[in-house]
């Protein structure tokens, strides 16, 4: 029997209007609009199209967005210059720097510029280290929404197995530390694998739940799947076919319990969590 599709479309519009109506909430009761600051450097096709749906739903939540569009050969002293001004901005609850940064720009020193709490990719070290230890200020976009995926479908986390296939610091790393957390949502046990792990299929095999964000096209094969894994594709690959995911979808599907599809899969959590960090922000800096 072929895998339940996990329709990561239709759960993001839910938490998208489930946001719309807390932020309606939050400005009848005397708060700012709650606006999102991105800043985009350069002109890479596929982060236009990012900043762009990301503004989109913005404002289809009453959310306020600007964007901050820089050229290519930007310096890293007019980018920190730019995040110091959004930084000390009352009316800019959240910045966003979409990654990547073009290379003459050290992304590590820009993210460090943005203020903890104005930090809605949660890429700050004194966020990420809060999330760590459990007491969240913010959760990162894309471990989140995976996250999301696998709580409302009611996909077994406690004591389950779980293999995440790379440890990028954007999508591996803190997708691990969300699952390995003591409590609701959390306790399942949690391997790390990557490019360098020897048998990696062995590994895989043993997921109760694979979660795959490897950034290679079609990477993860059926024999890589242990019959009725639940299995989430963070991955999105432009090939000549189109957009495709870390996982050979066609092939996965027939052996996998659930799989989530790309398209329509975690990009637009991703986004949905974004909003729900841009909200969380202006709520942290309004003054009640
Ligand atoms: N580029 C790819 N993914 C992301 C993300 O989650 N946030 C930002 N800012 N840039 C990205």
């Amino acid at each position: 029997m072929p895998a339940t599709i996990l329709d990561g479309k239709a759960l993001a519009e839910k938490i998208r209007a489930e946001v719309a109506e807390e932020v309606e909430t939050f400005v009848q009761s005397g708060g700012m609009i709650p606006c999102l600051a991105a800043v985009l450097v350069g002109d890479d096709p596929g982060s236009q199209v990012y900043v762009r749906n990301k503004q989109r739903a913005c404002e289809k939540a009453g959310i306020r967005s600007i964007l901050h569009k820089l050229s290519a050969e930007t310096t890293a002293a007019e980018l920190l210059d730019l995040v110091d001004r959004l930084n000390r901005d009352p009316a800019v609850h959240g910045i966003l720097v979409q990654l990547p940064l073009p290379k003459q720009i050290d992304e590590k020193r820009v993210l460090d510029a943005v203020t903890p709490l104005k930090d809605v990719d949660c890429f700050h070290p004194e966020n990420v280290g809060l999330m760590v230890q459990n007491r969240p200020r913010f959760l990162p976009c894309t471990p989140h929404g995976v996250h999301e995926l696998l709580l409302r479908h009611q996909v077994p986390i406690a004591g389950a197995n779980v293999v995440v296939l790379g440890r990028s610091d954007i999508v591996g790393k803190p997708m691990a530390i969300l699952l390995m957390q003591r409590g609701p949502g959390g306790d399942a046990t949690v391997t790390v694998c990557h490019s360098r792990t020897k048998n990696l299929p062995e590994v895989t095999r043993r997921a109760d739940v694979l979660i795959v964000a490897i950034g290679r096209a079609q990477f993860v094969t059926a024999a890589m799947v242990q019959p009725g894994a639940t299995v989430i594709d963070v991955g999105i690959n432009r090939t000549e076919a189109g957009l495709v995911g870390d996982v050979d979808f066609a092939a996965v599907k027939e052996v996998a319990g659930r799989i989530s599809p790309v398209p329509g899969g975690v990009g637009p959590l991703t986004i949905a969590m974004l909003l729900r960090n841009t909200l969380t922000a202006a709520r942290l800096q309004t003054e009640y």
